[in-house]
């Protein structure tokens, strides 16, 4: 066994490959945890071929030790701490750092970390002026992709992705500004005035006074159950390994994209219904269901091959036990209902819907289990957030797992432009007809 120079996989062993008369001998590396991979990076040079993996199901896109999930024991690790005790025991802006630079802070380092962030979250105030040119019933994802992506038009100094230290301010900046951007969004699509950050607050606190308070007119106060239930959400959703928007992320970012326009991208990959927005489409669903008796109905639906309908919040491409992000969520759900006081005949139906889907055999067999998605609505909605903003949380807290991966990326050495073949099985070459002649 050997070691890389560059990092920290172990060549195992060889697989061998034969294709007609060639026979081909491809590396076996193993990380610290998880499956071997095997190392095809030869494969097109030495025989002219492509490996073809629609939806990634086979393929490590990258090298990363950041977060580990193992789908079939239900864990989440971020840099190898388990998600069940940083969501217990951490706090986001500690989780941030962590996931950012591989260790849990010390409490001066904490303390510089908040305060760089608590510092950066007012926005350039120009930004101001993009949110008016926005139908005032524009969803707000699409809100955040289109100022996200103009952020690079506001921040020059931080564009320069071969600094370390502009990277690191960008992804300050980042992280600070997302809060901000996603009140602005809500804001402005209910008609009231921008509130301004406040830099006495924690996070989760100071995004919950900037959602929901009004300038001058009164003083909100922010309730430490919903602080600490908006807290835990962020934590739970700040990254998830190589989903569908981290590695929109890291393509774009391959190609040397300025890392304001990967997070835009990231985000509109989040927005659908299969990734971040199930929980929107969850949401919708519960309230089609409306009351216990009507779940057999929208079981068989979920069955029928035919009907395109699935049961949002069920099912993940990794987890095939339960998803951790879930179980800690259920029980928060319980715990902002209470303290709120909030009887939501939704919820009901919720952990009906859980237990009748658990015992049918359709989802036994598929293994199919609530994820972070199912209960994630329910509790947001007692929070006091419109179902359109449920992804915009989504994406705030992802932007932390985003700038931390797009980071690796940029000092992997190994790095490349992220450029996929393809199988082509189109027209071959043929003349061009004139437009008279077809
Ligand atoms: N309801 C009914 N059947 C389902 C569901 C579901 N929610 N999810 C998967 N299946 C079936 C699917 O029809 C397929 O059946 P068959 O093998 O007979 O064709 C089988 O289970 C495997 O599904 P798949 O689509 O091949 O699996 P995938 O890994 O490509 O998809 C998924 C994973 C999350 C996109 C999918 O389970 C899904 O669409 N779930 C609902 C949307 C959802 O809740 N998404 C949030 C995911 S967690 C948060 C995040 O990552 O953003």
């Amino acid at each position: 066994m050997t070691k890389n120079i560059f990092d920290k996989r172990l060549l195992k062993e060889t697989a061998t490959l034969t294709i007609g008369d060639k026979t081909l001998e491809l590396p076996i590396y193993s990380g610290s945890v998880g499956p071997d991979v095997i190392d095809i990076r030869r494969l097109y040079a030495d025989t002219g071929m492509f490996t073809y993996d629609p939806g990634f199901t086979s393929t490590a896109s990258c090298e990363s030790s950041i977060t580990y999930i193992d789908g079939d024991k239900g864990i989440l690790l971020y840099r190898g701490y388990p998600i069940d005790q940083l969501a217990e025991k951490s706090d986001f802006m500690e989780v941030a750092y962590l996931l950012l630079n591989g260790e849990l802070p010390d409490k001066e380092e904490k303390d510089d970390f908040v305060h760089a962030i608590t510092y950066h979250t007012m926005v350039h105030d120009q930004m101001s002026s993009l949110f008016k040119g926005f139908r005032r019933d524009a969803h707000p994802m699409a809100i955040m992709v289109g100022v996200l992506g103009a952020m690079s038009a506001f921040y020059h100094d931080s564009l320069d992705i071969n600094d370390p230290l502009q990277r690191k301010i960008a992804s300050h900046r980042l992280i600070a500004k997302i809060p901000t951007i996603a009140s602005m969004a809500y804001k402005y699509s209910i008609g009231q005035p921008f509130v301004y950050p406040r830099n006495d607050m924690s996070y989760a606190e100071n995004f919950l006074h900037m959602t929901f308070g009004v300038p001058q007119c009164e003083e909100y106060e922010v309730s430490p159950t919903l602080a600490n239930a908006m807290d835990k959400i962020f934590i739970l959703h700040a990254d998830h390994e190589q989903n569908a928007s981290t590695s929109t992320v890291r393509l774009a970012g391959s190609s040397g994209a300025n890392p304001f326009a990967c997070i835009a991208a990231g985000i509109a990959s989040l927005w659908g219904p299969a990734h971040g927005g199930a929980n929107e489409a969850c949401l919708h669903m519960l309230q089609e269901i409306g009351t216990v008796d009507r779940i057999p109905e929208f079981i068989e639906k979920a069955k029928n091959k035919n009907d395109p309908f699935r049961l949002m919040g069920f099912g993940h491409r990794v987890y095939k036990n339960f998803d951790p992000r879930a179980q800690v969520l259920a029980k928060s759900a319980n715990e902002v209902l209470d303290e709120m006081g909030i009887n939501d005949p939704m919820l009901d139906v919720a952990r009906e819907l859980e237990r009748i889907a658990l015992e049918d055999e359709y989802f036994i067999e598929k293994k199919l289990y609530p994820n972070v998605d199912f209960y994630s609505g329910i509790i947001l909605k007692a929070m006091g957030f419109p179902t359109e903003m449920f992804t915009v949380l989504f994406a705030l807290a992802r932007t932390t797992g985003w700038v931390s991966q797009w980071g690796e990326m940029i000092e992997d050495p190994t790095q490349k432009i992220g450029r996929p073949r393809q199988l082509f099985t189109g027209d071959t070459q043929r003349d061009f007809i004139d437009l008279e002649n077809r």
